[in-house]
C-alpha cells in the first residue's frame, strides 16, 4: 500500500474572494444568473471575441455550461476544471464592462484573461481590474505559474499583461487555437508569472 499523498485536485487551495475592489472598479463574482448580460456585453461581440480562445456566442444559451462551472467553482465544487471570472463594473457609473478570470491549466500552473466590451478599451481598465486577481492568485502556495497567452495581433493584451507583472516566456506555435479566425497556425505570445 503507498503511503503517498492523495493528489490535489488543483491548485487553489482556497477559493478566491467574490469582490475585488479598485480604485475605479468593482469586480464580482459571476454566475449564472449574468448570462444575458455577458452576452450583450461581449461574448456575442465580433470584435471583442475575435482573439479570444473560445467561438463567440451566436445565442444567450452558449454561455450557460462555462457559467455553470464558473458559479460551482465559486462554491468550492471541482468536476476536474476551475473556473474563477469576475465581472467588472465602473464603480462611478455602474456600468458593466466586461469581466477577467483564472482558472485551472495544468498541475501548478493556472491560467487567466480578460475581455472588455469595446467601448471600454483603452482606458487601462483591463490590468485594472486583473492586478488584485493575480496578486490573489500569488497568495495561493500550490499555484507556481501564472500564465496568459495572447495572438500576435493583439499586443494590447500583451501590454496588459506586462502591466499587472507577467513577462515573456515564450512563443507556442498554436493550431487552430482561435476559432473565431477560422482554422490554421499562429505563433502565440505566451506570459508567465513564476514562482522562485
Ligand atoms: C486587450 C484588452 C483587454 C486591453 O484592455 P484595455 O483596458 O483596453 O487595455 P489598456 O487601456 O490598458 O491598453 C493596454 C496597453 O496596450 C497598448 N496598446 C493598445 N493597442 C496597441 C497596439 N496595437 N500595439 C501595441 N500596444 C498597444 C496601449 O497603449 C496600452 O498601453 P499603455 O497603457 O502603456 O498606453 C481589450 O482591448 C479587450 O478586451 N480586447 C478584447 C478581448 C481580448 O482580446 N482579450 C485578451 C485575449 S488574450
Amino acid at each position: 500500500m503507498s503511503n503517498a499523498e492523495p493528489e490535489a485536485l488543483h491548485p487553489f487551495r482556497e477559493v478566491p474572494p467574490r469582490t475585488f475592489d479598485t480604485a475605479r472598479l468593482h469586480l464580482r463574482a459571476s454566475g449564472l444568473s449574468d448570462l444575458e448580460l455577458v452576452f450583450k456585453l461581449y461574448t456575442n461581440d465580433p470584435i471583442a471575441t475575435k482573439y479570444m480562445s473560445w467561438p463567440r456566442s451566436t445565442t444567450v444559451e452558449d454561455g450557460r455550461v462555462f457559467l455553470e462551472i464558473v458559479e460551482d467553482s465559486f462554491a468550492g465544487i471541482s468536476n476536474g476544471a476551475l473556473e474563477f471570472v469576475w465581472l467588472i463594473q465602473v464603480k462611478q457609473t455602474g456600468e458593466f464592462i466586461g469581466s477577467c478570470g483564472i482558472g485551472t491549466q495544468q498541475g501548478s500552473t493556472v491560467g487567466g484573461g480578460y475581455i472588455l466590451s469595446p467601448p471600454f478599451w483603452h482606458r487601462g481598465y483591463a490590468a485594472e481590474a486583473w492586478a488584485p486577481v493575480v496578486e490573489w492568485a500569488k497568495t495561493q502556495p500550490d499555484i507556481h505559474r501564472i500564465e496568459a497567452v495572447h495572438h500576435p495581433d493583439n499586443p494590447a493584451s500583451g501590454a496588459v499583461m506586462r502591466k499587472v507583472g507577467l513577462t515573456f516566456d515564450r512563443i507556442d506555435h498554436k493550431r487552430n487555437g482561435y476559432p473565431n479566425l477560422g482554422e490554421g497556425s499562429v505563433d502565440e505570445l505566451v506570459y508567465a508569472w513564476v514562482r522562485t
